[in-house]
């Protein structure tokens, strides 16, 4: 069966199964995580500490078992010295014990393998057929490049691995292009079936971006205003303070447009964008994407900005023209969004760390105040900002009546609501929510072959169109380059609230 097939397939019947709305510490099928590139970066920042979490919060119980496979040959113990600075915070804030530590550990089994020359199948396998069965779930967690999915994938299939409850979960980069993003699914989809691949975007896994649907399909207030006739842009800001670091070889091929726009913030316009879905379920949620991506207008030239601070060189220690911030102006072509132009930016080395979508709303028809002469900031509309972190937490922007004597004087003031104030639960890291949900079955926060497509398909022609143009340089510590694209439409960016 191909992707395709697989995935017109899934039906409603697979509700139950896929949207099982399950409390967030609900236990969940024993399972094993085999976690490839076990020992790597990704691996000890990200996968271990955030099953440490689930661990700590009784999700995770001692049936469960964590294989990390890796090529180096590693002692346990010196394997724990290197999780533990990354699981440090869950020590501080009094949650984790010693106890729970070594509990911890004690479901961790180190494997010597090597996908490249295919050594180490045997140990893996005989590790995995020790408690499988078909209750099972398996997840073979990709922490490697995207080069050697293939000869993963073909060995797990070599070893008979591949068995229905085996599921495996890729993160970006999915390919360079479309090009190369389709020859690596090709090589997926010839060993597992799609139902069967769980492609992790982690803003998908972000409190706030799952908050963006609950405040979008369980109110009904916005839903009558979220469109072309109430809504006059949408900005979305990825601002990073960090540079390219440690990764520079790794970015500097990549750049902003492929390491953040390709999922990230095309992920991020979807969900502002998409129309309700009439099930909260894997496809249907993927189907409204999808018509997302599908529906926005080829980029133009003058729709793109891109920059790079001015120290990224140095650190690279050569020439290079690769975006470190770029800025798009994208227009969704269909009923709802005619004429609302979606701004988005990200960048590294920037003023501050924060990722914000503000909706601006038009301007009232009818102005009475500006006409009493009293409404000096009767000109501000009203806007609604998401803020995805730090500090995460929606702002309703409201015009009111400063209260006292001097008739009616309005300031812009707002309804705040922070989730750090409001909830008293820790927010958990996105790859906690997702590593459960790969266990649970649940693929609605993981991208579907045809979405990834579909991204690329967007963003190969505006790599074409500014090969060999130099990003403006811009100041580190700034918000990029000058703007040149609001500011052609009369508009200007809205920087961030201060943390
Ligand atoms: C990753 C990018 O996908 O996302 C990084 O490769 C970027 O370059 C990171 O720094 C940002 O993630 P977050 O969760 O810190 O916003």
């Amino acid at each position: 069966m191909n992707a395709n097939q697989s995935h017109e397939m899934q039906g409603k019947g697979d509700e139950a199964v896929i949207n099982n709305a399950l409390p967030p510490s609900a236990t969940l099928p024993p399972s094993d995580y085999i976690i490839i590139g076990g020992t790597g970066d990704l691996a000890l920042r990200k996968i271990l500490p955030a099953l440490f979490w689930r661990y700590l919060d009784g999700q995770i119980t001692a049936e469960y078992r964590i294989a990390a496979a890796s090529r180096r040959d590693m002692e346990l113990d010196d394997f724990a010295d290197k999780i533990r600075p990354f699981c440090e915070n869950a020590f501080t804030s009094g949650v984790a014990s010693e106890a729970d530590w070594t509990g911890f550990l004690s479901i961790i089994t180190l494997i010597t393998l090597d996908v490249a020359d295919a050594s180490g199948g045997d140990r893996l396998a005989q590790f995995v057929n020790e408690r499988a069965n078909a209750d099972r779930p398996t997840i073979y967690y990709m922490a490697i490049a995207s080069s050697l999915f293939g000869d993963a994938t073909r060995l797990l299939k070599q070893c008979g691995l591949v068995t229905p409850q085996a599921r495996l979960v890729v993160e970006k980069p999915l390919g360079h292009d479309g090009k190369t993003s389709r020859a690596i699914n090709a090589e997926l989809a010839e060993i597992f079936d799609e139902r069967q691949i769980y492609r992790i975007d982690h803003y998908l896994g972000k409190e706030t971006v799952q908050n963006l649907m609950a405040l979008r399909f369980a109110n009904v207030i916005f839903e009558s205003q979220w469109n072309n006739n109430h809504i006059d842009h949408v900005q979305i800001t990825v601002a990073e303070t960090v540079g390219a670091g440690s990764r520079a070889d790794y970015y500097d091929s990549y750049g902003a447009i492929r390491d953040m726009v390709q999922n990230h913030l095309l992920q991020l316009v979807c969900l502002v964008a998409m129309e309700p879905p009439s099930y909260f379920n894997a496809d249907q949620v993927r189907d409204e994407k999808l018509r997302v991506l599908r529906a926005i207008r080829p980029v133009a030239l003058d729709d793109v900005q891109t920059g790079q601070y001015q120290e990224y060189t140095g650190e690279l220690g050569r020439a290079s023209d690769t975006e470190t911030y770029v800025a798009m102006r994208l227009m969704i072509d269909n009923w709802r969004w005619a004429g609302v132009p979606f701004y988005i930016r990200t960048g590294k080395k920037m003023a501050q760390r924060a990722s914000e979508i503000v909706i601006t709303f038009k301007q009232r028809s009818h102005d009475i105040f500006q006409r009493n002469g009293n409404g000096d900031v009767g000109g501000e509309p009203n806007r609604l900002i998401i803020r995805l972190q730090p500090s995460e937490g929606l702002r309703l922007q409201l015009i009111s009546k400063r209260p006292g004597p001097g008739g009616m004087r309005l300031f812009p003031s707002e309804l705040n609501l922070s989730f750090d104030d409001t909830f008293e639960e820790r927010l958990p890291d996105a790859y906690e929510r997702l590593l459960m949900d790969t266990a649970r079955g649940n693929q609605t926060l993981f991208m579907r072959h045809d979405e990834v497509f579909a991204a690329w398909e967007i963003i190969d022609p505006v790599l074409a169109m500014i090969a060999g143009n130099a990003p403006s340089l811009y100041r580190a510590g700034s918000m990029g380059p000058q703007d040149d694209l609001l500011a052609a439409d009369g508009r200007q960016w809205i920087d961030p609230y201060e943390d």
